[in-house]
């Protein structure tokens, strides 16, 4: 039988059924979802390369039992959530859809701050619209790699915070999350805003933020890490590249994008994965993860 072995845990069937899903905040979703950032054209911006098979991506990830979709506004900017409202809507009702806000796409792609409370608010509201909902699942505050140069985008994290739990309170928003954030901020939002997800990167290639993941363990919200694969960025190394992956894919005859995604799945119970994907071959390789057995030795191995 094919089993996630979590280390030196013996499964039972209701423990591995339980172990293939997680809590986002006040829902319960699937451990494998699907993150809508590979959807739109070249640099996240524009139309896709091919718009039916990004319908189709969609459409089978939900047909193939997907309940947690990760996607933005600034994604195209627009055209993730287009393509998500035209393949899917009207949405399953245990579709969970989770956006990000804090930027801002200009014409030439770059991604500029628009972390002003007011900003947020208006973030909020373009996803709602473009999805066509009434409440996001969950909104991340996607606060940027650097800190911006312009002082009116230098907002407190509280004030942030503050808008979103408003938002929150207005019925926009079911639960706050927070990205690319350090363990204090982390801990701030979990304080201020009962923060039921953080989305930092994390993968077999990249472990630098095990502090934030262990303490979203603690407090039992999810850890949804990004650029689980190593991310489309040709500067950023890729788990199906590296050696040691390869070698434990050809011993279980999966391929290397399943054995970096199925270590996700066992490293911790909290997290939740969303690889991206443009092609419906690769969807269906991720989706499979989900069933694919690592034992302690692979996991060892991997770890080494
Ligand atoms: N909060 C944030 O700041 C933030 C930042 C980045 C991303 N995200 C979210 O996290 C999600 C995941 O990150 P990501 O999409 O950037 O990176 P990723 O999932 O690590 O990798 C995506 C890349 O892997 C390729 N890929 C996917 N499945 C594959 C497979 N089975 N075999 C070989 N290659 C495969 C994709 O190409 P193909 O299209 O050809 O499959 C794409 O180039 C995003 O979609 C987005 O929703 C959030």
């Amino acid at each position: 039988m094919l089993q996630i072995l979590f280390r030196g845990t013996r499964t039972t069937p209701s423990y591995r059924l339980a172990m293939r899903t997680f809590h986002l905040g006040e829902f319960t979703v699937r451990r494998m979802g699907f993150g809508a950032m590979q959807l739109p054209g070249r640099g996240v911006m524009g139309p896709p390369r091919d718009h039916d098979e990004a319908i189709r991506v969609l459409r089978r990830a939900v047909e193939r039992g997907v309940n947690h979709i990760d996607t933005a506004q600034f994604y195209g900017p627009d055209v993730a959530n287009q393509l998500i409202r035209e393949a899917l809507h009207p949405y399953p009702e245990d579709l969970v859809l989770v956006t990000k806000v804090g930027s801002l796409r200009d014409a030439a792609g770059n991604w500029n701050p628009a972390q002003r409370p007011e900003q947020l608010r208006a973030a909020v509201e373009d996803n709602l619209r473009t999805l066509g909902i009434e409440r996001i699942g969950a909104v991340n505050l996607r606060l940027m790699d650097h800190e911006p140069d312009d002082p009116a985008q230098r907002v407190p994290l509280e004030d942030k915070l503050a808008e979103l739990v408003a938002l929150r309170e207005e019925g926009k928003l079911a639960g706050v999350g927070i990205s690319t954030a350090s363990v204090a901020q982390v801990q701030q939002a979990i304080e201020q805003a009962d923060a039921v997800c953080v989305q930092n990167a994390y993968s077999l290639l990249d472990q630098s933020d095990v502090a934030v993941l262990d303490l979203c363990d603690e407090h039992g919200i999810a850890y949804v890490p990004y650029f689980p694969l190593g991310s489309a960025f040709p500067h950023l190394p890729k788990v199906t590249d590296d050696p040691a992956v390869q070698a434990v894919a050809a011993r279980l005859g999966a391929t290397p994008a399943q054995v970096g995604l199925a270590w996700l799945l066992a490293h911790r119970k909290n997290v939740l994965l969303i690889p991206g994907t443009s092609s419906v071959a690769h969807l269906e390789q991720n989706l499979a993860a989900a069933d694919l057995a690592l034992g302690p030795d692979d996991l060892a191995e991997l770890d080494r």
